[in-house]
């Protein structure tokens, strides 16, 4: 599946973010947990050489625990500090705080070695759109955030929320896009919602996500909708439109409906908890 998708805003994001990323210590970046690779933009590796960073497997109450073990794991060999989350738990993001502290232990004992006591650890939110930036942002900072900074009409400074006494986080993240060189990151990123469904045909996009299914999570479409797994894709998605009466007006099965109808499912989380790389 080919998708061309490049924002005419792609380039002031880019440049704000390489000005944001000189202001901080640690970047916070959060990638889908179900597509921990086709969610990153590797020009990040680049742009925030030099600077702590911290992974987040978002979603992952969406993902495959196993993979999730897995990719953190993978992330760690490469040298980056990584957190499972799940961004509208607030419990399960308890372990942040410590590990942007860990993340950030060189530049502490510098700064205790020159003398700067209480210096703020100041971190920035990075990812592509939908990774769940925002929604990390408020529950990280929960209620107790106090903006500093930027009064308006005084400085046309940065908004900073104070975490704790220790850490300070940018209050807008960095948008970085996918990179699309790749078909099949493309077709990962449709398949989780991450591209907006009239830029791809959800036709093809079930017929993939069901070739895959049946090869990496046996059982998961019989469990589901009572099918045969043996059948091609196409047979599959017409016996899940039967299944769930997906009729068009003549009463003729509507595969297009079918093909939404699973696409939502598994979005939702309804098939379980899939990763798809
Ligand atoms: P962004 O700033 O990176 O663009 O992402 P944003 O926070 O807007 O999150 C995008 C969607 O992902 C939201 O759903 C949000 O609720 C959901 N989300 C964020 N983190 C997680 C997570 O860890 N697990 C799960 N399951 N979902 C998460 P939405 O459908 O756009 O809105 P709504 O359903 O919350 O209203």
């Amino acid at each position: 599946m080919n998708i061309q998708w490049y924002p005419g805003h792609m380039t002031k994001a880019r440049r704000m973010m390489q000005e944001n990323i000189k202001l901080i210590d640690v970047i916070i970046e959060l990638v889908d947990a179900r597509v921990p690779m086709s969610s990153r933009n590797p020009d990040i590796d680049q742009m925030g050489q030099n600077k702590s960073r911290l992974i987040l497997l978002n979603k992952a109450d969406l993902a495959d625990e196993r993979k999730n073990r897995q990719w953190s794991e993978w992330f760690q060999e490469k040298g980056f500090y990584t957190a499972v989350v799940d961004s509208r738990n607030r419990g399960s993001l308890k372990a942040v705080n410590g590990i942007i502290r860990e993340a950030c232990q060189e530049k502490l004992e510098r700064d205790k070695r020159k003398g700067i006591k209480n210096r703020p650890i100041r971190a920035m939110v990075a990812g592509i759109p939908n990774v769940g930036k925002s929604t990390f942002i408020n529950s990280f900072a929960g209620k107790a955030c106090a903006r500093t900074g930027n009064q308006p009409g005084v400085t046309k400074g940065k908004q900073w929320i104070r975490l704790n006494k220790n850490v300070e986080l940018l209050d807008t993240p960095g948008i970085l896009w996918p990179k699309f060189d790749d078909p099949q990151v493309g077709c990962r990123l449709a398949m989780i919602g991450a591209v907006k469904d009239e830029l791809v045909n959800i036709d093809e996009l079930s017929l993939e996500l069901i070739k895959y299914l049946v090869e990496a999570y046996p059982g998961v479409l019989s469990g589901r909708y009572q099918v045969d797994e043996t059948g091609s894709p196409g047979q599959t998605l017409e016996k899940i439109a039967e299944i769930r009466k997906c009729l068009q007006k003549g009463g003729e099965l509507d595969c297009g409906k079918a093909a939404v109808l699973l696409m939502d499912e598994f979005r939702s989380g309804k098939l379980g908890r899939i990763t798809l790389e």
